[in-house]
């Protein structure tokens, strides 16, 4: 008998985590590598978030708090979802968690039962399915192709719906694509949704502050005939670069946010309280740099997306936000590397691509889509510019 839980065999350790730690590996070992598989922003935490959490130590807040957060964080997310997406709620309609990966573990163990099913568009972000499946849930991956944008279809979510359907994940700005969905998009999809009215939608909104241009930002709670079933995921680690100091929150339907609490109070209680007077400073202070930072990934991904699309073999789209693109490798499958090996599949050329040129990417099929590749371009454009170099010189090697 295994020491090891039957329930881990269901799962593998994330992939985006493993290309981040081979690519460290190979540094501290002297090799000249370039990481592009980094899910955050690479900006530093601004100063007056920094202030806040060291007075919140100096003060004495080192304690437990509520277990699914203070009440002022509570009410600083209750008036961000006013402020930003003209969205009411409650304080018992919030929750806080250590991460927004950690209130999606949490929203699916307090949710899901044998057999139920949760809809995951692919390419999805690496832990939607196997949080569904430790939580014993199964995921129904519905392949969104690049012809589409990379986006899930009405007519394709229809077809996807069975009794057993319990949860729709949707994320937008997307990882792994950068794929948003307009307005006009998330209207088209709620007229499936209404219909089907034993469905909950889990709205990731983690990327809503790095979107670009003209792009709208909208999200599915703001449908009205909807609202009521939707599980809206957000939280301060990609908007205000503070992936480390774990917090995220969710809005939604009170007996969810009730049993999620219920979870949290026998595993991990309250996320840090440090952290929690930090994101209060976070969702309540200045808001400027928001806006900078993402004129700066713009900027990045424009440069990124050009040099991508003039590589013979690679075609990327230019995608509305997030910081990742997700290009095309498939008309490189089948050729030489050069050591003569083959290179059959994503896997094999982004394996190959860190070996001889220590280029970091993640592979698309980590992501539920083969024949891809993502880029973070979290990373200063002096980086992206030798990562380019060198990706495009590796692609012309191959034959
Ligand atoms: C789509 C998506 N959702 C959620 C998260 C989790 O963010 P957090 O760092 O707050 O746990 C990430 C982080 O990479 C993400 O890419």
């Amino acid at each position: 008998m295994s020491i090891i839980s039957n329930n881990l065999n269901k799962i593998k350790p994330s992939p985006t985590i493993a290309v981040t730690q081979k690519a460290r590996e190979l540094k501290a070992a002297g090799k000249d590598v370039i990481g592009l598989g980094a899910g955050e922003p690479d900006f530093d935490t601004p100063d007056n978030i920094k202030e806040a959490a060291i007075k919140a130590i100096r003060d004495g807040d080192t304690k437990y708090t509520a277990v699914d957060g203070t009440p002022v964080l509570k009410k600083a997310i209750v008036d961000k979802f006013k402020r930003e997406n003209n969205l009411d709620y409650d304080l018992d309609q919030i929750t806080v968690g250590a991460g927004g990966k950690h209130v999606i573990y949490n929203a699916m163990m307090a949710t899901l039962n044998e057999g139920d099913e949760v809809i995951v568009p692919a390419p999805y972000w690496v832990s939607y399915p196997d949080m569904v499946l430790l939580a014993g849930g199964t995921p129904i991956i519905l392949e969104c192709d690049e012809k589409q944008g990379f986006k899930l279809s009405p007519s394709e979510l229809d077809k996807a719906i069975t009794p057993k359907t319990k949860w729709i994940i949707l994320n937008s700005p997307s990882n792994p694509t950068g794929a948003c969905y307009s307005e006009s998009d998330i209207l088209e999809l709620s007229k499936i949704l209404i219909k089907h009215s034993h469905v909950y939608i889990l709205s990731d909104d983690i990327y809503e502050h790095v979107v670009y241009e003209n792009f709208k930002f909208f999200t599915i709670a703001q449908i009205k005939e909807l609202k009521g079933r939707v599980l809206t995921m957000n939280g301060v680690s990609k908007a205000y670069s503070m992936t480390g100091w774990r917090i995220g929150y969710a809005a939604g339907p009170k007996d969810i946010i009730k049993a999620i609490a219920k979870i949290q109070s026998q595993s991990t209680t309250n996320p840090s309280s440090i952290s929690q007077a930090a994101a209060v400073e976070a969702l309540n202070g200045k808001q400027d740099f928001i806006k900078e930072r993402a004129k700066s990934f713009q900027e990045r991904r424009d440069f990124v997306v050009s040099s991508l699309n003039q590589i013979e073999g690679i075609e990327c789209l230019n995608p509305d936000g997030a910081f990742y693109v997700f290009p095309s490798c498939k008309a490189l499958i089948g050729k030489k590397d050069p050591n003569g090996n083959v290179i059959n599949n994503d896997t094999d050329f982004v394996k190959s691509l860190l070996e001889h040129s220590g280029i970091a990417v993640v592979q698309g099929s980590a992501f539920g889509l083969e024949g891809f590749f993502r880029i973070s371009y979290a990373t200063s454009m002096e980086n992206l510019k030798k990562a380019l170099d060198k990706i495009k010189n590796f692609c012309k090697e191959l034959n």
